[in-house]
C-alpha cells in the first residue's frame, strides 16, 4: 500500500450535524497531531451540543458559516492552512426534499461546487504540499433495488428523490474535478446510519422519541421497505480510512451488511424499550400507525462494501444488536438533548407532516 496521507489541519463541513459531530469526536480522539476546523451554518439540523466536551480542546475551532460563501471558504483555507476537507454539510432529509427541494440544490450542489473550486484554487497555488477532499455521500444516489442484488461502485446513478438527486449532482462534480483538473478528491457512499446525536426526524431516533412519549409511530406505506443500517462510529472509521489511504478519484461504498425491513426495526425498538421502561411487552407496538407512503419511496437499499474491505481493510465493528441497544440507552440518557432539538422548528415541521396528535 502507498504511504498514508496524514491530515494536519482538517476542515470538516457540517460538523454540528449527526455524522459530522460523531466524526469530529472520532478524529480528535485518535489523531493527536491533527487540528479540526468545523464549518457549520447551524441550520435546524446543526447543534453545538453535539460537540460538548471538545470546545476546550486547543486543536478544535468552530466557525459559523455557509459552504456557499466562497470568500469565507477561501479565508479559512489559507488562514488555517487546511490540507484536507471532509465534506458532510448538506440538507439530508428525504421528506423535507419532497416539500422543499430548492435548498437541497443550493446547499448540496452549489455548496459542494463552491467548496471544490476554492479548494482547487488552494491546491493549484502550490501553497500546500498535498491535499485531499472527501465528499461524504449516500447509497441513495444509486436509486432503488429489487428484492435481490447489491449496489457496487459501478452501479449507475439513478437518484429518485430531490435529496438523492442533489447528492448525485454533487458526486458528479467531485468526479469532474478529479477528471478535469486532477484534483485529489474522493467519494464515499454510505448506507443508513444510526447512533447518538441523530436528529429525531429520521426513522430510528423518531421512533425512540415517540415510543418514550407514547405518541403514534408513523410507518410509511406497508413498512416493507428495506434499509442497510450501519453504526455512525463505523462510518466515521470508514471515512478516516478513505481519507488516509483511499486512491484520489476513487469511490468507496460503505455499508453494514445489515438489511432490515422498516416494520421489523420499529417492532424491535418497541420491544427493547418496553423492556427498558418496564412496560408490558407489546404495549409500544400498539402505537404503530401505517400512514400514507412517501412519494417515490425507494424500496430497498443494500451495499456491497467489498472494496472497502479488500483495499482498506475496513469492516463494521458493531453488531446491530449491540449498536441499537447502546443507541437506545443514549437517547434515554440524553432526554434533555432530545427536548432541546425537538422544540421550535421541529415541532412545526412534525405537526405539519402528521397533524397534531
Ligand atoms: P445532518 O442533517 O444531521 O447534518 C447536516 C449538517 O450540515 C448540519 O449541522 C447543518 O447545520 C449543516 N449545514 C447544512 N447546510 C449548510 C450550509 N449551507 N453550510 C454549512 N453547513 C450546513 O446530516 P447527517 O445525517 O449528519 O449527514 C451528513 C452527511 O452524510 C450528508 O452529506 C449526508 O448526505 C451524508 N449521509 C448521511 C447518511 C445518514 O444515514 N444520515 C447516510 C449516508 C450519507
Ligand atoms: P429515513 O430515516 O428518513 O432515511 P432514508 O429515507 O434516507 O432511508 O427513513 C428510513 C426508512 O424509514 C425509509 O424507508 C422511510 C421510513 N420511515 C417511516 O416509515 N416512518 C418515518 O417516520 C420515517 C422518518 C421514515
Amino acid at each position: 500500500m502507498a504511504k498514508s496521507f496524514k491530515p494536519v489541519s482538517l476542515l470538516v463541513t457540517g460538523g454540528a450535524g449527526f455524522i459530522g459531530a460523531n466524526f469530529i469526536h472520532h478524529v480528535l480522539q485518535g489523531n493527536p497531531g491533527c487540528r479540526v476546523i468545523n464549518l457549520d451554518l447551524l441550520t435546524y439540523a446543526g447543534n453545538l451540543e453535539n460537540l460538548k466536551g471538545i470546545e476546550a480542546d486547543p486543536r478544535y475551532e468552530f466557525v459559523k458559516g455557509d459552504i456557499c460563501d466562497a470568500e469565507l471558504i477561501a479565508a479559512i483555507l489559507y488562514r488555517e492552512e487546511i490540507d484536507a476537507v471532509v465534506h458532510f454539510a448538506a440538507e439530508s432529509h428525504v421528506d423535507r426534499s419532497i416539500t422543499g427541494p430548492e435548498v437541497f440544490v443550493r446547499t448540496n450542489v452549489l455548496g459542494t461546487q463552491v467548496l471544490l473550486e476554492e479548494c482547487r484554487k488552494r491546491w493549484v497555488s502550490g501553497s500546500v504540499a498535498d491535499f485531499r477532499f472527501l465528499q461524504v455521500s449516500t447509497d441513495e444516489v444509486y436509486g432503488s433495488l429489487g428484492s435481490s442484488g447489491l449496489f457496487t461502485e459501478s452501479t449507475p446513478l439513478a437518484a429518485n428523490s430531490p435529496y438523492s438527486a442533489s447528492k448525485a449532482g454533487a458526486d458528479l462534480l467531485v468526479r469532474a474535478y478529479h477528471e478535469t483538473y486532477g484534483f485529489p478528491a474522493l467519494n464515499t457512499r454510505c448506507s443508513n446510519n444510526y447512533g447518538p446525536y441523530q436528529f429525531p426526524e429520521k426513522l430510528i431516533p423518531l421512533m425512540i422519541h415517540n415510543i418514550i412519549a407514547q405518541k403514534p409511530l408513523p410507518v410509511y406505506g406497508d413498512g416493507l421497505n428495506v434499509r442497510d443500517w450501519l453504526h455512525v462510529k463505523d462510518h466515521s472509521r470508514a471515512v478516516e480510512a478513505v481519507l488516509k489511504n483511499g486512491l484520489p478519484g476513487g469511490v468507496y461504498n460503505v455499508g453494514g451488511n445489515n438489511e432490515w425491513r422498516n416494520i421489523d426495526i420499529v417492532n424491535l425498538v418497541c420491544d427493547i424499550l418496553d423492556k427498558k421502561l418496564g412496560r408490558a411487552l407489546g404495549s409500544s407496538r400498539k402505537l404503530i400507525t401505517f400512514v400514507k407512503d412517501r412519494p417515490g419511496h425507494d424500496r430497498r437499499y443494500a451495499i456491497d462494501a467489498s472494496k472497502m474491505r479488500k483495499e482498506l481493510g475496513w469492516e463494521p465493528s458493531y453488531t446491530f444488536e449491540k449498536g441499537i441497544d447502546e443507541t437506545i440507552d443514549w437517547y434515554l440518557d440524553n432526554q434533555e438533548w432530545v427536548r432541546e432539538v425537538t422544540s421550535g422548528a421541529y415541532r412545526d415541521y412534525y405537526e405539519n407532516m402528521y397533524g397534531e396528535r
